[in-house]
C-alpha cells in the first residue's frame, strides 16, 4: 500500500509559495494602501514602484543566473578575450542601460509625483492642522478665509485638484493618505503646500506619519471622495447659515458642563476653538480621530474618560457627570446631522 504521508511535504512545498503570495497580496488592497491607488499622485508612485521593481528584478535574475552558471563544473572554460567581452557587456553595458532607463523614467514621473507640487489655480483649498492627536480641517474661500471647519475627515470631489495648506499646532505631524498620494510633514510655525487629485470615489484612511506622542498611532484621518454633485451639496449645506437645532436635554447638559468652551456646534452657543468641531458629528463613522466606532456606548466611554481610549489626549475626563447626563450628551452628539 502506498503511504500518502511521504508525498505530503512535497505537496506543501508545491502549494505553499502561491498560497503565501495570495495571503500577502490580500494586504495590498484596502482603504489605506499605496498599492491600490485612487489618486493621480498615488498612481504615479505606484507605477514608479512597479517599473523599478521589475527593472531591479531583471538585473537580480541575470546576476543570480550568472552566479549559478559560474558554479557549474561542466561549463566550458572561456578564453581571456571572450571573458572580457562577457564582463564588458554583462557587467558594465547591461546594468548601465537598465539603470539609466530606470532613472530617466523616475525623473520623467517626478513632476506628477512630487508632493510639493503647488497648483496655484486649484479651485479649492483646504487647511489641515495637526493637533495632539487629531486633525483640524478648514475649507477656505478664494481669499483664504475659512468658510467652515470640521475635524478628522476631509471630503473632496473626484477628478478635481484640491490644494492643501498643512500646518501643525503643537509638534510635528505628517499628512498621508496612501491611496491618494505621497506624504508631507506638518511643522509648527510654517505652512507646507501640497495637492491631491482623486481618481476613484470611496473612503480612504490616512494615518499620522510622524511620531507625535503617546497616541500617534491613534490619529487617523478619513478622506471621502464623492461625485462632484454630492460634494457640492455637502459643501453648500455646511456653508449655509445654520438653523437652530432643537433644544434637548442633551444639548442643555452639553452646554452646562462647559463642553462648548472647547468644542463648536454650528448654530448653538458652543463656539470653542480648542477641540474638534462637532457639527454634524453623527455623520462621522469613527470618533476620537478613528479610535473607536461612533456608537452611543463609545461616545459615553470617551466623554467619561477620554484617556482610556486615547492615552495622552488633551480632553479632561468627565467622570463626575452623572450617568444619565452622560447618556443624554452622547445621544445629543449622535443626533447632530
Ligand atoms: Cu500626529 Cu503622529
Amino acid at each position: 500500500m502506498k503511504d500518502d504521508r511521504a508525498t505530503r511535504p512535497a505537496t506543501y512545498a508545491r502549494f505553499a509559495p502561491p498560497g503565501l503570495i495570495c495571503l500577502l497580496a490580500s494586504g495590498c488592497r484596502g482603504a489605506q494602501s499605496a498599492l491600490d491607488p485612487a489618486g493621480e499622485e498615488a498612481e504615479a508612485i505606484h507605477s514608479l514602484l512597479v517599473v523599478t521593481a521589475v527593472g531591479g528584478g531583471i538585473i537580480w535574475l541575470l546576476v543570480v543566473g550568472l552566479i549559478l552558471y559560474a558554479r557549474r563544473r561542466d561549463r566550458p572554460v572561456l578564453d581571456v578575450e571572450r571573458a572580457q567581452k562577457l564582463i564588458s557587456w554583462g557587467g558594465v553595458a547591461f546594468p548601465t542601460v537598465i539603470l539609466l532607463a530606470l532613472l530617466s523614467y523616475a525623473l520623467w514621473k517626478m513632476p506628477v509625483a512630487r508632493p510639493w507640487f503647488d497648483p496655484g489655480d486649484a479651485p479649492m483649498t483646504v487647511e489641515v492642522t495637526g493637533e495632539q492627536f487629531w486633525w483640524r480641517v478648514r475649507y477656505l474661500d478664494q481669499e483664504g478665509e475659512p468658510v467652515f471647519e470640521t475635524a478628522n475627515e476631509i471630503l473632496m470631489p473626484i477628478g478635481e485638484r484640491v490644494r492643501f495648506l498643512l500646518k501643525a499646532h503643537d509638534v510635528i505631524h505628517s499628512f498621508w493618505i496612501p491611496a491618494l498620494g505621497g506624504k508631507m510633514d506638518m511643522i509648527p510655525g510654517r505652512t507646507n503646500v501640497f495637492s491631491l487629485k482623486a481618481t476613484r470615489t470611496g473612503i480612504y484612511r490616512g494615518p499620522c506619519a510622524e511620531f507625535c506622542g503617546s497616541s500617534h498611532a491613534l490619529m487617523n484621518l478619513t478622506a471621502r471622495v464623492l461625485e462632484p454633485q454630492a460634494f457640492r451639496e455637502w459643501f453648500e449645506s455646511r456653508s449655509a447659515p445654520a438653523g437652530r437645532p432643537a433644544e434637548t436635554e442633551g444639548q442643555a447638559a452639553f452646554l452646562s458642563h462647559g463642553c462648548g468652551a472647547c468644542h463648536s456646534v454650528r448654530g448653538t452657543q458652543a463656539r470653542g476653538q480648542v477641540g474638534p468641531d462637532l457639527t454634524a458629528f453623527a455623520k462621522r463613522e469613527r470618533l476620537g480621530a478613528g479610535v473607536a466606532a461612533n456608537t452611543q456606548e463609545n461616545r459615553v466611554r470617551f466623554i467619561r474618560n477620554p484617556d482610556g481610549l486615547k492615552p495622552g489626549v488633551r480632553m479632561p475626563a468627565f467622570s463626575m457627570v452623572p450617568d444619565s447626563e452622560l447618556e443624554a450628551i452622547a445621544t445629543y452628539l449622535g443626533g447632530l446631522e
